[in-house]
């Protein structure tokens, strides 16, 4: 057996995160959703999906406990150890306005070893989340796809890797003639034991390669077949039928293309992967109504497509924009792809939801660096900030409700950058999603209304629907609102209905 040895890694040796000290888990806001259209994909019990905030170190030593060999699939997409940042589109209002702004870094100061560090300790936990018939897919690159590799081996068993996938893509343009051009991607695919879940689903096949397709005749029944087969080496120019669907997937994808961003699933996250990227690996390692798990979900891209074909899911993120833009997503699932019929929308309410954190710490107005004037050095003191306000106008009539978003004032205004504020012309371009409980209960947000800006659709309300109270009573309304910088706030108000 052959090991990579580097600085740091004994003390982590069969470290499982179980040691760790487990944080509980807060819920910030459930989603429930009333379903119009009923599916077959409909989850019958009571589970609800997960998205949580927080470093997935913290997540998984608290998922532990419940979930240890609970997870039929895990799919990562970790930083690849670039030592680049990575960005994604803050969009503006209605007029096509947008902001660039760093969505992770991948730079590690400590170098390769805290890297290797960094993923080794979560691999051996994420195995141990695995059902017995679970897998694993680990999305990399040249960078540290190698070293992984022999991380896997030793974690899983050599005699547990399934696949490396490469998944090639065009790119873009040659950025140095100095060595050739890298167009590809690896995905290791490594099972927790020889017995497990690997479906042979007309879904996931590949299409036929033009040489095929060109060459294919039909027989007096219709059915395609094309002349070819060997025998001892000799080449034969038999009858070969194939079936409509194409062809069992290799481990050479060369047939998904990158997200472009006048597709419908682009979300401006400059790392995100495409959805039948995912399809193929969820539809090949899962059955319906199984748990899929994606620890670094970015945008959300895995979460989509598990919900989209039926599948339980648990997706985590530090990035408070990356929670932000896939509850978005999952939001509007239904104006998504649908992922068996990619022409067509999905057209389906997602399921229920809820959003957990680990702490509340972030509940502070933070400014993300690249926004803040210049001038201002101490950002300490910039924490301390009060969070911006707006305004709402409550109407009553007898026992239904409609509020309006009338302003939004930001406090915090002059230390915001000149070319930012430049961008924004009315006090709704502020906004990018509010919602409202309108009987809030306590410390649980449940979304009874709700608006939002889409990368495709810009439109925000800023009159709710009417909400009919049953009974008369005093009740809270709670609304909520995320700006365009990420920040949220939260106002209270009491109503009496009689
Ligand atoms: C390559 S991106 C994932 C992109 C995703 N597959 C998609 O399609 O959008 C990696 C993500 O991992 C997140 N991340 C990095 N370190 C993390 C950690 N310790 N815990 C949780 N998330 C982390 C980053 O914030 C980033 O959103």
């Amino acid at each position: 057996m052959i090991n990579l040895n580097w600085k740091g890694k004994n003390a982590r040796k069969n470290n499982s995160l179980r040691k760790h000290e487990r944080i509980p888990f807060q819920v910030i806001e459930t989603h429930q959703i009333t379903k119009k259209n009923l599916s077959n994909f409909i989850i019958e019990d009571n589970w609800q999906n997960l998205l949580i905030c927080g470093d997935n170190k913290d997540i998984i030593t608290s998922l532990l406990k419940e979930f240890a060999s609970k997870i039929n699939l895990i799919y990562i997409d970790p930083p690849f150890a670039t030592g680049g940042d990575f960005n994604y589109k803050i969009q503006i209002g209605e007029k096509g306005q947008y902001l660039d702004k760093i969505a992770y870094k991948d730079k590690w100061k400590e170098g390769l070893e805290s890297y290797l560090n960094f993923l080794h300790e979560r691999l051996i936990s994420m195995k141990e989340l695995l059902t017995n018939n679970g897998s694993i897919y680990i999305h990399l690159d040249w960078h540290v796809s190698h070293y992984i590799k022999i991380i896997m081996d030793e974690i899983f068993g050599i005699e547990n890797f399934r696949n490396e996938i490469i998944w090639a893509y065009p790119a873009a343009s040659a950025q140095t003639k100095r060595f050739f051009v890298r167009s590809y991607d690896t995905i290791l695919f490594y099972s927790k034991s020889g017995d497990y879940v690997f479906n042979n689903d007309p879904s996931i096949y590949m299409e036929y390669s033009d040489r095929v397709k060109n060459a294919l005749k039909q027989d007096e029944k219709g059915t395609f077949y094309y002349r070819g087969g060997s025998h001892d080496g000799k080449k034969l120019s038999r009858k070969v039928y194939i079936t409509q669907n194409g062809i069992f997937p290799r481990d050479f994808w060369n047939d998904i293309p990158y997200i472009r961003a006048n597709t419908l699933e682009y979300q401006g996250f400059s790392t995100q992967k495409p959805e039948r990227l995912l399809k193929r690996i969820i539809l090949a390692s899962t059955n319906k109504n199984d748990l899929v798990a994606d620890f670094f979900c970015g945008s959300g891209t895995t979460l989509a497509v598990a919900e989209k074909l039926g599948r339980h899911w648990i997706g985590c993120d530090l990035s408070k924009h990356a929670i932000h833009m896939t509850r978005k997503r999952i939001l509007d699932v239904e104006n998504s792809n649908d992922i068996l019929n990619w022409n067509k929308k999905y057209n389906k309410k997602p399921n229920s939801f809820k959003i957990l954190s680990l702490d509340d710490a972030e509940k502070k107005a933070l400014i993300p660096r690249e926004f803040l004037s210049k001038e201002i050095k101490n950002r300490e003191l910039l924490q301390n900030r009060k969070n911006p306000d707006f305004i709402v106008s409550i109407k009553k009539n007898q026992k239904d409700v409609i509020i309006e978003l009338k302003d939004y004032i930001s406090p915090n205004s002059e230390l915001i950058r000149d070319n930012v504020k430049k961008k924004i012309t009315t006090f709704s371009d502020w906004i990018d999603y509010w919602s409202i409980d309108f009987n809030f209960q306590g410390n649980i947000f449940n979304n009874t209304w709700i608006s939002y800006r889409t990368p495709k659709n810009r439109t925000l309300n800023l009159i709710t629907s009417s909400y009919r109270y049953k009974k008369p009573g005093i009740y809270v309304v709670m609304v909520k609102l995320i700006d365009i910088l990420g920040i949220e706030t939260m106002q209270r108000h009491e109503i009496k209905i009689k």
